[in-house]
């Protein structure tokens, strides 16, 4: 196979060589006639949460998503990169610190190892967690400045403005006409200030095109339609520094040491650090025309607008994708400490599993609205979907097996009709599910995923192979149990991105191994019959707690 002729680095050393030159898609056209083993990188970014308090459910959703879609990439072929990290600099953490008396450091650290225990807890195989206080970073965010400030794009003038504290951002007069954060309906404070600017006005132009020209840039569409209609309006420069009198907790400015960088210029910029950026150019060359950026809604304007100007004043290329996912709330409210309605992830968790928890945080929320946070939903969607279509059609047919088998997966026999139908209900699911997922629209892959569950389940009800051994059938039964549990195999490979544990747990209990890559198992006929299979306690046990 090429893979053994050529070595690792050489291939990708062509291959970012030809990157910048090329179309991705006849690059690995090219690569791959050419017998290179070039796999599609997929690099997908979550935020970087700061690091003044612990996770809630809004950022697990956003990290769930984020390795349901590495995942995903996996079982596709790709090679999937997954980010996450803390935003340690700025105002919030200095404060939370403050608060705690303790140093803004400690509290980044401590915060950092809650995320990382909670990623851990819901199984989240990130490959690279980023800091924004580590030295690797620090070096690219002043590169970075030193760069557009040597081209002009960096200029000092003088900041007037309204500040919230809170939200460390600055509003402008119609934005607080009754003197409150239109974020966080905090009081603002006067600030006139010299200051750093981005002369981000200067790119408007060219990012109303360039967002034209790429419809995928900005996804989905209405946050697509909302970036546009906010660059209908003049766009202004960007502060980028706050001084070090009054905020000292951040990246030093490296042309003026009396000023540190804002929050947002230092924090954005992780991306780049985690790709290579400077470190591995071959790496971020490889990777960088790849990346998703996941988000949600409150982030919008940072990522589609300052990012964007931000990169293409620097000479950079474009990420491939933003997505901004909407909001749990609860009881229609935004959740916040202060209204004391925030949704503890880990919790849950500890209660209905990591599994059933991303199951439900990714089926009930859809890609273009916010989603009420509803624990009643929650509950109904794990009895009925996970615990009755799912768990009981893994027991069911484990029994019968047992029963009718010797507890050995059966050979296919003769298939017929209703067997061909099932075969081909599971083999567009493939195709159904990869569309749903290139649209971040995981609710209705799991939704197509679970429906054939039920048509697994309704198989068997009509087949009913307790009937078919009555009545001496034996080559039947064999074949009606080797399609159900063939059929739930494929099923739950495509459900594996978002239950790798339960489903893990599944392929244990039909005696099947997955295969390396895991994409040769997307294959109708990959149970091998003989196998033994294994009983246990259900997959998701009815009773809770
Ligand atoms: N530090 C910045 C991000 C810098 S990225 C270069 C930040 N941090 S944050 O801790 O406030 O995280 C915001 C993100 O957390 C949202 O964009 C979203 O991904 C996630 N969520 C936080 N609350 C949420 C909900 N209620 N619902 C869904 N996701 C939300 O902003």
């Amino acid at each position: 196979m090429a893979i053994l002729c050529w070595g690792e680095s050489r291939a990708i050393s062509v291959y970012a060589l030809l990157c910048q030159s090329l179309p991705i898609g006849r690059l690995f056209l090219l690569l791959q006639r050419g017998g290179l083993p070039v796999k599609r990188p997929y690099y997908v970014t979550t935020p970087i949460y700061y690091a003044n308090d612990k996770p809630h459910i809004g950022h697990a959703h956003t990290t769930v998503l984020g390795d349901v879609l590495a995942r995903y990439a996996r079982l596709r072929g790709m090679e999937p990169f997954f980010l996450t990290g803390t935003d340690e600099h700025g105002q919030k953490v200095l404060e939370a610190a403050q608060r705690r008396g303790v140093a803004p450091q400690e509290q980044a650290d401590e915060i950092t190892a809650c995320f990382r225990d909670g990623w851990k807890r819901l199984d989240i195989a990130y490959d690279d967690f980023i800091r924004t206080t580590e030295r690797r970073h620090i070096r690219v965010v002043e590169a970075i400045l030193q760069r557009v400030w040597e081209q002009g794009d960096i200029y000092l003038g003088r900041y007037e403005g309204w500040y919230c504290v809170a939200d460390e951002v600055f509003w402008t007069e119609k934005d607080v006409p009754d003197g409150n954060c239109p974020e966080c309906d905090r009081p603002v404070e006067r600030l006139t200030e010299p200051n750093y600017f981005f002369r981000m006005s200067a790119y408007q132009d060219w990012l109303v095109q360039y967002i034209h020209a790429h419809p995928l840039f900005i996804q989905p569409e209405i946050r697509r339609n909302e970036v546009l209609s906010f660059l209908r309006q003049p766009l202004t420069d960007l502060c980028i520094s706050r001084p070090v009198s009054r905020l000292s907790w951040g990246i030093p400015l490296p042309f003026d040491t009396d000023y540190v960088t804002y929050v947002w210029f230092d924090a954005l910029i992780n991306y780049l650090t985690a790709a290579g950026y400077l470190s591995d150019d071959a790496r971020f060359a490889h990777l960088w025309s790849s990346t998703t950026h996941l988000i949600a809604k409150d982030i919008l304007r940072q990522h589609a607008v300052y990012w964007p100007t931000m990169l293409q004043a620097a000479g950079l290329p474009q990420p491939r994708t933003i997505f901004a996912h909407g909001w749990w709330k609860f009881g229609g409210n935004k959740m916040s400490k202060s209204r004391g309605n925030v949704v503890k992830p880990l919790e849950l968790a500890k209660v209905y599993g990591a599994d059933a928890l991303r199951y439900f945080i990714m089926r009930d929320m859809p890609p273009n609205r916010d989603a009420d946070f509803d624990l009643d939903r929650f509950d109904q969607r794990y009895q009925s979907d996970l615990a009755n279509d799912l768990g009981n059609l893994l027991h069911r047919l484990v029994n019968m097996i047992g029963r009718y088998c010797n507890g050995c997966i059966p050979d296919s026999g003769n298939p017929m009709e209703e067997e061909m139908e099932l075969r081909q209900q599971c083999l567009d699911l493939i195709e159904r599910v990869f569309a749903k997922i290139d649209r971040f629209a995981v609710n209705e892959a799991l939704a197509h995923s679970i429906g054939v569950v039920g048509e697994i389940n309704g198989y068997l009800e009509r087949t009913a192979p307790w009937k078919q051994s009555k009545a001496g059938q034996v080559e039947r039964v064999r074949t009606s149990l080797y399609t159900a549990a063939e059929a739930l195999r494929l099923v739950s490979l495509l459900l594996y991105p978002v239950m790798p544990g339960r489903m893990s747990e599944l392929w244990h209990r039909i005696g099947w191994q997955p295969p390396t890559p895991l994409r040769v198992g997307l294959e109708w006929g990959e149970l091998c019959p003989g196998n033994s299979v294994v009983d246990g306690p259900p997959l998701f046990p009815r009773e809770i707690g």
